[in-house]
């Protein structure tokens, strides 16, 4: 089973309950960002494209609004440091969208880390993976996501957002 005590089991149900209290209160998403990601727009735009991971936030800071989510956006190049914000993200946060990069392909931590969020979480990669060299084919997030998003390009971050947003409204669909 997923998750722990304390965990925000519904987030419908305690955005609900807030509310209730007359709190007006948007349903977190952390967005999370892996290594090298912080060079979009200059890194292999051939591959990346030419949009900065500023336009993306951007973007979801956008669309977050639209969908009455707030939206917490964070890159890192070291590993713990997406590990930390995945265990802040338990207490609080409604869901996770994540383009672990590179780390995909290598990281268990990350992977266990997930596993410890009971909300959806949907796996974003900006490029086609599966068209790309054979390391990159597997993922060890995968098991763990909701769903996944691959090269899509920088769309891809708010059509995980607006699937999300789906998820918590009716989470069986
Ligand atoms: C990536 C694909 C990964 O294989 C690569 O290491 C990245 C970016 C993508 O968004 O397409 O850094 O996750």
């Amino acid at each position: 089973m997923r998750g722990g005590a304390g965990h925000v089991k519904d987030p419908l149900e305690w955005r609900q309950r807030a509310q209730g209290r007359g709190n007006r209160v948007n349903p977190i998403v952390v967005v999370l960002n892996g290594p090298n990601l912080n060079l979009l727009g200059k890194r292999e735009p051939e591959i990346y494209g030419r949009e900065t991971l500023a336009d993306v936030e951007a973007d979801c800071g956008r669309v977050g609004k639209e969908l009455e989510l707030s939206i917490e956006f964070h890159q890192s190049n070291r590993e713990y440091e997406l590990i930390d914000w995945i265990h802040g993200a338990r207490e609080r946060a409604a869901g996770i969208v994540i383009n672990p990069a590179a780390f995909t392909h290598t990281s268990v931590a990350i992977l266990d880390a997930l596993n410890t969020f009971e909300g959806p979480i949907i796996e974003v990669h900006i490029s086609n993976v599966h068209k790309r060299e054979p390391f990159r084919h597997h993922s060890y997030v995968s098991g763990v996501a909701s769903g996944i998003i691959v090269g899509c390009g920088t769309q891809g971050y708010t059509l995980a957002l607006r699937r999300i947003a789906k998820l918590i409204k009716a989470p069986k669909q």
